[in-house]
């Protein structure tokens, strides 16, 4: 079953002097079991987006189906607690996510809410630790003398302990150093390839989202502008331009080469390949 938002509006502190309208009525229909990222300029609602996906905001109106669970603005919703079991969602700012008073407690909530005995609560715990690149060392340690990495991994590492079937991931590199940010990024794609885990995924990196991502979709000012496979996204560059965002090294080389008069395959996006290419021409001149 697909994830599907319909006509969702959310308008922060509604009358008072703060009324913010964030999410002008978005729709969008993201299949289960692929990576698709969300991107958009500073203030474009990616963040406001995601927070409905397991309903820690819910909508001033439309509706959201996921994972089996509905979404409106009148219903309550009296099964919260079994939609963040299959929605996991890591916040942009993991500050919000981290409130224990060691990193073991932390990871261990969701799983302690959810009824996991401690045994299990342990086992899961040091299963998850290597994944996120902590040791056990980390476990008796207070989330709040840790580094903004080590702080990031820690919440990431509170989510993917719960198994949730969709991953829901607000700029999980942000603060990670490029290499620290590669693993982590290749351990969402390892889960999703392998456990076929549906993972959505809010970034400014364009080489992450060109690299790992399936399917993009841009918000703009509160609305969803672009919904598209990656590769074919990453052909119109000046869609990302509007917005005010680099397009990612392999594609501003691209459009170099071709304003010189090669000609490259729109498909291409290996280096090696666009090498290749670009030999073939040059020797095919000489
Ligand atoms: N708690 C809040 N109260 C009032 N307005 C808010 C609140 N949180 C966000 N907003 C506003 O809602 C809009 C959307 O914010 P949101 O955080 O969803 O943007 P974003 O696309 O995630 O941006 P960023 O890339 O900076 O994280 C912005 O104009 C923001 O100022
Ligand atoms: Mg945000």
């Amino acid at each position: 079953m697909p994830i599907e938002i319909k006509d969702l509006e959310y308008t922060y502190s509604p009358g008072t002097p703060f009324e913010h309208k964030a999410l002008k009525g978005v729709n969008l229909t993201l299949s289960t079991g692929k990576v698709t990222a969300i991107i958009g300029q500073t203030g474009s609602g990616k963040s406001t987006l995601v927070q409905h996906l397991n309903a820690l905001l819910r909508p001033t109106a439309g509706t959201i189906d996921i994972a089996g669970f509905h979404i409106d603005a009148q219903t309550k919703l009296t099964d919260a607690k079994a939609l963040r079991k299959k929605v996991g969602l890591v916040f942009q700012f993991p500050e919000y996510q981290l409130f224990e008073e060691t990193i073991a407690k932390d990871i261990g909530f969701g799983p302690k809410n959810f009824g996991y005995t401690p045994e299990q609560i342990e086992e899961a715990t040091r299963k998850v630790l290597p994944l996120v690149g902590l040791d056990e060392s980390f476990l008796e340690r207070s989330p709040f003398e840790l580094s903004g990495g080590q702080k990031r991994r820690v919440a990431i590492a509170g989510i993917l302990v719960q198994d949730p079937e969709v991953l829901v991931l607000d700029e999980p590199a942000a603060g990670l150093d490029p290499q620290s940010a590669d693993e982590m990024m290749s351990l969402f794609m390892d889960l999703n390839r392998t456990k076929g885990k549906t993972i959505l995924l809010v970034s400014h990196d364009m080489e992450h989202v060109l690299r790992y991502c399936d399917e993009v979709v841009v918000m703009k000012n509160g609305k969803v502008s672009t919904h598209m496979p990656v590769h074919e996204f990453f052909k119109h560059p000046d869609l990302l331009r509007e917005i005010d965002i680099n397009p990612p090294g392999i594609v501003l080389l691209k459009e170099r080469l071709m304003q010189e008069g090669f000609t490259i395959d729109p498909d291409c996006y290996s280096l090696d390949e666009l090498v290749r290419q670009v030999k073939a021409q040059v020797n095919a001149h000489e």
